[in-house]
């Protein structure tokens, strides 16, 4: 039998394909960087059919490396989450652009919602809040402007990244699993079907949406001629849920961060749905055999991007891995502090029109300083996320971190010691590929459960609290004056 899992883990800025074996050792991985389209500000689109072309690149790659299709036991499928994609049942081809999470587009209609009063009931339902963050306000928008979504009538099929993927391998099948549709804020996570209700206030026609499945187990077969042979596709889940559970948060209260593109906080509560009281979101963190376990999350939108902006876009770096030695170079911030917010506020604010700044800018701010204040705002940001979970009786003992970004030793400190917590760094710290292989391996059958996947995880380093109170304290201070400017008052 055959022990491989290929993973596709389709991020916002790259797709990527990860050959597992099944103890949790990658064989090899393919990635390409995905082409990002800002049309306008606000307005951030992708190439549906770049991501599915780039998809079975780096998929038939692993194949050949695995030996051929019969070597891979499952497929695990993994995506940025709230993208939507529009497509023709017929051909398989996008109709229009795929609009990314990250888009701004519908910030009114979600603000004339919410002052209609909208916002405590799809918050009952979905765990979600009335933001352009979640899908169902862009699907509402697209129908709504886009001709040839209607054109297309009964051939239309919308779905996240993950539901189109699915459409591409196996020639037809149109699912999603519940991780992925329970960020559309058109699904009941208490029941795990979509909601009519739902559906009326975003606009949207429940035929034109996929069927929501579990995370693990039979989910579809790829199309023969893709790969040789067919191959199951046996696990899915968003990447944030995803790497909640390659971190193995398994028993209540247990946190994970990953900073990618923005940085998500996930912390399991279990079986039992939880509201939060200070603007957190609840999610499924996966589904198995119709059994949900449940998530209370803080998305913030602006992590990795900023660096990436940082090199980019104003030239200050030129790679990303020089931000370490520059916030080592300085003893501290020089009262420099840098408000992330390029695409708005995500929790706890939830502003999609706050702007970002730098702050406590003299003539003695070298680009030291402005890098070590982009680093710092990882910390501030994640901060505020605690105190938002304290506040809703989920505070956090230890917090587990991944994604790109930590690799940067000096952050994670920096993490420990603004949160004043033990933080654990995993060994292999791409977890988001490796949750989606554990999901795929229990749905292949190598594995009983989750739990017992957690052998396919390696040895973790732990970075514990080291700052004087005082300097915390001033951190703090400085943190939140900067963003006081940056928030709107309340109304
Ligand atoms: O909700 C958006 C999230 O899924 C994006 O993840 O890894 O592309 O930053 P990432």
């Amino acid at each position: 039998m055959s022990e491989n899992i290929l993973v596709i883990d389709e991020g916002t800025t790259s797709t990527r394909a990860v050959l597992f074996a099944a103890s949790g050792e990658a064989l090899g991985s393919c990635q390409r960087p995905l082409t990002q389209h800002y049309p306008a500000p606000g307005l951030v689109e992708h190439d549906a059919e770049e991501i599915w072309n780039l998809t079975l690149e780096c998929a038939r790659e692993m194949v050949a490396k695995a030996g051929g299709a019969d070597q891979i036991a499952g497929i695990g499928i993994t995506n940025q989450r709230e993208t939507v994609v529009f497509w023709d049942a017929r051909t398989g081809k996008p109709l229009a652009p795929a609009i990314v999470w990250q888009d701004r587009r519908t910030a009114d209609r979600c603000l004339a919602l919410r002052e209609r009063g909208e916002e405590p009931v799809v918050q009952a339902k979905t765990g979600l809040l009335l933001d352009p963050y979640f899908s169902g306000s862009k699907i509402g928008w697209a129908l709504a402007n886009w001709p040839q979504l209607a054109e297309a009538g009964a051939h239309l099929r919308v779905g996240t990244i993950e539901s189109y993927l699915v459409f591409r391998l196996t020639g037809g099948v149109h699912i999603s699993d519940a991780s992925n549709a329970s960020r559309t804020a058109l699904m009941a996570i208490g029941s795990g079907g979509w909601d009519d209700g739902l559906t009326d206030l975003f606009g949207v026609p429940r035929e034109i949406l996929p069927e929501i499945t579990d995370c693990s187990g039979e989910l579809g077969n790829t199309a023969a001629e893709l790969f040789g042979s067919p191959i199951p596709i046996t696990g899915m889940a968003g990447d944030q849920q995803a790497a909640t559970i390659g971190q193995g948060c398994f028993d209540i209260g247990q946190t994970k961060a990953t900073f990618g593109t923005g940085a998500f906080v996930l912390t399991q509560t279990g079986t039992t749905l939880r509201q939060s009281k200070h603007r957190l979101l609840s999610t499924v963190l996966y589904q198995i055999k119709g059994e949900r376990h449940y998530a209370l999350e803080g998305s913030v939108f602006v992590a990795g991007s900023l660096v990436q902006w940082l090199r980019d876009d104003l030239g200050l770096i030129g790679s990303a891995a020089e931000t370490e030695p520059l916030a080592r170079s300085v003893p501290d911030n020089g009262g420099v502090y840098l408000v992330p917010a390029l695409s708005g506020l995500g929790a706890p604010h939830w502003q999609p029109n706050a702007r970002g700044m730098i702050a406590g800018l003299s003539f003695s701010a070298k680009k030291a300083h402005i890098a070590r204040a982009a680093l710092e705002a990882m910390a501030h940001q994640i901060h505020d996320l605690k105190t938002a979970f304290a506040a809703d009786g989920a505070d956090w003992a230890a917090l587990r971190i991944d994604g790109g970004m930590v690799a940067n030793d000096w952050m994670a400190q920096d993490l420990a010691d603004i949160l004043d917590i033990d933080v654990e760094r995993p060994a292999f710290i791409e977890t988001t590929a490796l949750g989606a292989a554990m999901l795929a391996a229990v749905g292949a059958g190598l594995y009983l459960s989750l739990e017992a996947a957690t052998a396919m995880r390696g040895g973790v380093t732990r970075f514990q609290p080291a700052m004087p109170d005082t300097d915390r304290q001033t951190r703090l201070t400085g943190w939140g004056d900067a963003l006081s400017r940056v928030l709107a008052p309340p109304s």
